[in-house]
C-alpha cells in the first residue's frame, strides 16, 4: 500500500518526536530517521511526499557538524528545515550562518512578512513563536526570500517558493508558538500537497500487512505483560498471523487484584483473538526468590531475572521461533534521534534480553507509536477500554509498592486495599466528585505496623499508604487533591475489609523530593 509519507531527518535534536507527532496529527504518516543512518537513495526509495529538517545545539559551521548530502535538494521534495534544519539549509545553498550577537530563547515575538506564504496560510502577521538558537542566518541563500523576523532575528522564517524549500529558526512543534501545529499543517498540505491518509485504521491495516509479509509462515513469541503496548502489540500481532504468534503471559504474583485473570480474559482460550495463549503462574517462585530481600533494586533485579528464566524455560518448551516480539514504543526507543539501538521496555528488560531463546529477528510493531497513538491502535482493535486506558502499572509490579520484603500476606493485603481505593476514584469520577481521575494512583503498604484499637481489642498491623498524582510527563508529579469526603470512605472501606490493616496514610509528596513509587 502506498503511504504518504513525511521524513523527519534528524540532525540529533530534542523535538524530533515530536514534530513528527504533530504531523501524525495532521493525518499524514511521519517517521524519524538519523541523517547519519539514512542514505540518498534510501530517502529516493521511500518517495516521501516532503522532508522536515530538524534540530542540533551545534553550529553547522562546525568541523564535525551534522550535515547532509547537499544532492538532497535536487530531489524535486519540498523540504521544511526547522531550527538547525533552517540554519543548514541556509549553509548548504550558499547562504551566511553566524553567531548572533544576541541569542534567543523562549517566547519571541515575531513578525511573518509574507502574508501569501503557503506556510503561514491563516496565520497572523504577528505570532509568540518558541525561539532556542545561538546562531542564526545572516544571510538568506539566493533564490529565498525573508518571510518574517525578530527584535534580534533578521531570518526568523524564509523560503524559496519556486523549489518548496522553507525555513523557521523557531520551533513549529512545541505548544509555546501559537499556530505551530497549523505552520506543519500548512507545510504537509499546501506545500507537500499531501492527502492526509494517515489514521489509526490505515495503520493497523498497513501495519498488518508488513507484518504478514516480514513473518511469512514464521513463528513469533511474545512476552504479554497486560500493559498497554504488550496488549496492542499481542492484538496487531494476532490479527496478522494468528496461531503463528505464542504469547506467554507470567504471571508473577506481583500484578493489581485479578489482573491476571484480566488479561487471560482477553488473550485466552475464550477470548477474543486467535493465538496461542500461555499463562504461567509464577507467584510461588517469585516469593520465593523475593523471601528476605529488602532493598528496592534489588528486587527490582530479581523480579527482572526471574522474568526471563521462565519466559526462557516457557520459550523452550514451545521449541524455535523465527521471530521475537516487542511492545517498544516511541519513547522506549533510546537517544532515537541518533538512531541508536532500542531499549526493550521495563522491567523485562531488567534481567537482560533472553540469551536462550533462538530467534532470528526482534519484530517491534510499535515503534514509530506514541502512548496516544497505541491507545488509538488498541482500540481499534477492538480492546477493552479498560486495558487500553490502563494506567501506568511498573514492571516490577506491587513488588516495588510494598515497602521491605514481600511476602503472599503482604501482596494480599496491598492487593485489596488497592481494588477499594481505584473504586472509590472510578465512582467519585463518575459521580462528579473528581474532574478526573489522577494519572497514576495506587495503594502501597508500609513495612510499618503500629499499634491501634478496633472493638475492644489492641491491634498490631500495617499501614497502608495511598498516593495519587498528576503528571505529564512522570519525571514530576503533583500530588493530587482527593476530596477528603472520598479519602475518609477510602480509609473506612480498607480498615473494615482488609485484614492485617490498622492505618491508612496518605502520600502529600510531590516529585521531586519523592518518586511517583514508593521504592
Ligand atoms: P518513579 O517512581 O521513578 O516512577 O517516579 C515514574 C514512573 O515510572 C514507573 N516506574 C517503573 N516502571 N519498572 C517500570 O516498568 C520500574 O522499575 C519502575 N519504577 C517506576 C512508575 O510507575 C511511574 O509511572
Amino acid at each position: 500500500m502506498e503511504r504518504e509519507l513525511i521524513i523527519v531527518l534528524d540532525f540529533g535534536g530534542q523535538y524530533n518526536q515530536l514534530i513528527a507527532r504533530r504531523v501524525r496529527e495532521c493525518n499524514v504518516y511521519a517517521e524519524v530517521h538519523s541523517y547519519e543512518k539514512l542514505t540518498l537513495d534510501q530517502i529516493k526509495e521511500m518517495n516521501p511526499k516532503g522532508i522536515i529538517f530538524t534540530g542540533g545545539p551545534n553550529s553547522v559551521y562546525g568541523k564535525d557538524s551534522a550535515t547532509y548530502d547537499s544532492a538532497i535538494f535536487d530531489l524535486g521534495i519540498p523540504i521544511l528545515g526547522i531550527c538547525y534544519g533552517a540554519q543548514l539549509m541556509a549553509h548548504l545553498l550558499g547562504g551566511t550562518v553566524k553567531t548572533a550577537p544576541v541569542s534567543e530563547y523562549g517566547h519571541t515575538k515575531t513578525e511573518l512578512t509574507k502574508e501569501d506564504s503557503a506556510i503561514f496560510d491563516k496565520i497572523p502577521g504577528h505570532v509568540t513563536t518558541w525561539m532556542s538558537h545561538t546562531d542564526y542566518i545572516a544571510e538568506a541563500p539566493a533564490g529565498f526570500e525573508i518571510t518574517a523576523h525578530t527584535k534580534d532575528c533578521p531570518v526568523a522564517a524564509m523560503e524559496n517558493e519556486a523549489r518548496g524549500f522553507y525555513a523557521v529558526q523557531f520551533h513549529p512543534e512545541v505548544n509555546h508558538t501559537e499556530y505551530g501545529s497549523d505552520l506543519l499543517r500548512n507545510f504537509v498540505y499546501n506545500v507537500c500537497k499531501c492527502k492526509g491518509d494517515w489514521k489509526m485504521d490505515s495503520f493497523v491495516q498497513a501495519t498488518v500487512e508488513q507484518l504478514r509479509a516480514k513473518i511469512g509462515n514464521g513463528k513469533i513469541l511474545l512476552a504479554l505483560s497486560g500493559g498497554v503496548d504488550s496488549s496492542v502489540a499481542a492484538a496487531l500481532l494476532a490479527k496478522a498471523v494468528g496461531k503463528q504468534l505464542t504469547c506467554v503471559f507470567v504471571d508473577h504474583g506481583l500484578l493489581r487484584k485479578d489482573e491476571g485473570d484480566q488479561v487471560e480474559a482477553v488473550f485466552g482460550p475464550k477470548g477474543q483473538f486467535d493465538l496461542n495463549f500461555i499463562r504461567v503462574n509464577a507467584a510461588d517462585r517469585y516469593y520465593a526468590k523475593l523471601a528476605g530481600v529488602t532493598e528496592p533494586e534489588a528486587k527490582r533485579k530479581i523480579i527482572g531475572e526471574e522474568f526471563i528464566r521462565v519466559f526462557e524455560e516457557e520459550s523452550l518448551k514451545i521449541g524455535a521461533v523465527d521471530f521475537l516480539a516487542q511492545g517498544t514504543i516511541y519513547p522506549d526507543v533510546i537517544e532515537s534521534g541518533l538512531g541508536k539501538s532500542a531499549t526493550i521496555k521495563s522491567h523485562h528488560n531488567v534481567g537482560g534480553l533472553p540469551e536462550n531463546i533462538s530467534f532470528k529477528e526482534i519484530v517491534e510493531p510499535l515503534r514509530m507509536l506514541f502512548k496516544d497513538e497505541v491507545r488509538k491502535a488498541g482500540l481499534e482493535l477492538g480492546l477493552p477500554e479498560y486495558l487500553v486506558f490502563r494506567q501506568p502499572f511498573p514492571g516490577p509490579g506491587l513488588g516495588i509498592r510494598i515497602i521491605g520484603e514481600v511476602t503472599a500476606e503482604k501482596v494480599k493485603i496491598v492487593q485489596d486495599a488497592d481494588a477499594i481505593y481505584r473504586e472509590a476514584i472510578d465512582t467519585a469520577v463518575r459521580e462528579g466528585k473528581m474532574k478526573a481521575k489522577p494519572n497514576q494512583y495506587f495503594a502501597a503498604l508500609s513495612n510499618m505496623r503500629s499499634v491501634g484499637v478496633m472493638g475492644d481489642f489492641r491491634t498490631y498491623d500495617y499501614a497502608v499508604v495511598l498516593r495519587a498524582v498528576n503528571t505529564s510527563d512522570f519525571m514530576t508529579a503533583d500530588c493530587t487533591e482527593i476530596p477528603f469526603e472520598v479519602l475518609q470512605k477510602v480509609m473506612n472501606r480498607i480498615i473494615n475489609e482488609v485484614k492485617g490493616v490498622n492505618r491508612v496514610m496518605w502520600d502529600l509528596t510531590s516529585k521531586p523530593p519523592g518518586t511517583i513509587e514508593m521504592e
